[in-house]
């Protein structure tokens, strides 16, 4: 029987526990925090952690490290170039956020049309005045980006008649869409799309994908939407163009700085909403995540290929 030393950045409920316990019966799980991982890591067979825990300081400390899961889908801070030239697998939980962020987005989409954004901000004022109020039927959304959760999105979008159009790398035939576009088309995407959804994972050539030219070829009337990664675009830039009115709007759940800065000109703009970072999160995160986890733990115990395996050098 395999005795397998888990750690986990993150509280577990019970129910957590059992699940991986089933799979692995003689496993020891510690949960603790990103800070204390120091202390555990010597003994470490498995880290489970977020994308977002900075493990380069630590990974030459973790000589038992068989294999490293991603809590969430983006894995930036947790390659470099160490355990890139380890065989460690990385994992991540690509394939559980398609519910939660295509619900964020279709939120995002509908308070925009309905003016949500101007009355939930004149409801603190008492304030009663109409501004012009749209349908999404009709309108067009562009996803950049087609993967698990792009997907969701278009046929959530498609379910409220809107027209879908999506731009992929790779051509495919696809339930939803309108319109695929490649890469090279992004503009063409640009021009004809009333919200455009940013649904990439952050890698080197998706990196500073959207600069003011981007934003540019957006028709004025457009909403911009991020819930891929910060990076993406250029965070100045995006401001620049609400500033400057090349679109109408924005709603933004992830900042390179978090928490986004009071200083940042963002907080007081009425045509920008908000979120911080939870677009993906539900009560039902958890219990996915972690069942995604012992289904591929069972995968590790028995030398299988693991699931949703990531290509370090592709950065997903
Ligand atoms: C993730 C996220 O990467 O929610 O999982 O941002």
């Amino acid at each position: 029987m395999t005795a397998l030393n888990i750690l986990v950045t993150n509280s577990l409920a019970d129910r957590h526990i059992k699940a991986i316990k089933t799979v692995a019966p003689h496993s020891t799980i510690i949960s603790c925090n990103v800070q204390q991982v120091a202390e555990h890591i010597a003994d470490t067979d498995i880290l489970l952690t977020w994308g977002t825990m900075d493990l380069q300081p630590l990974f030459l400390t973790a000589p038992k490290l068989k294999w490293v899961h991603a809590l969430s889908a983006g894995v930036e801070k947790l390659i470099f170039p160490e355990i890139k030239s380890a065989n460690t697998p990385l994992t991540n939980s690509k394939g559980i956020h398609g519910i939660p962020v295509s619900e964020h987005v279709l939120a995002m989409m509908l308070a925009f049309t309905r003016g949500l954004n101007f009355f939930i901000r004149q409801q603190t004022q008492k304030q009663w005045k109409r501004v012009t109020v749209e349908e999404i039927y009709g309108k067009t959304i562009g996803i950049v980006g087609l993967g698990s959760i792009g997907r969701e999105i278009a046929k959530k979008a498609k379910g409220m008649g809107m027209q879908v159009v999506a731009s992929k790398q790779t051509m495919t035939s696809e339930l939803f869409l309108d319109k695929l576009y490649a890469p090279d088309q992004l503009h063409e995407l640009l021009a004809i799309s009333d919200f455009v959804v940013i649904a990439l994972p952050l890698v080197e050539e998706t990196k500073h994908l959207f600069t003011i030219k981007e934003f540019a070829a957006m028709k004025p009337s457009a909403y911009f939407i991020n819930i891929a990664r910060d990076a993406v675009i250029k965070h100045d830039d995006l401001v620049t163009a609400l500033q400057q009115g090349l679109i109408k709007g924005a709603g933004l759940d992830v900042f390179d700085h978090e928490p986004l800065p009071e200083t940042s000109p963002l907080w007081d703009m009425q045509n920008v909403i908000i979120t911080p970072h939870l677009a993906a999160l539900s009560p039902h995160y958890l219990d996915r995540a972690i069942k995604l986890f012992a289904d591929n733990l069972s995968r590790f115990i028995q030398h299988k290929e693991l699931l949703n395996l990531i290509d370090k050098d592709k950065g997903y």
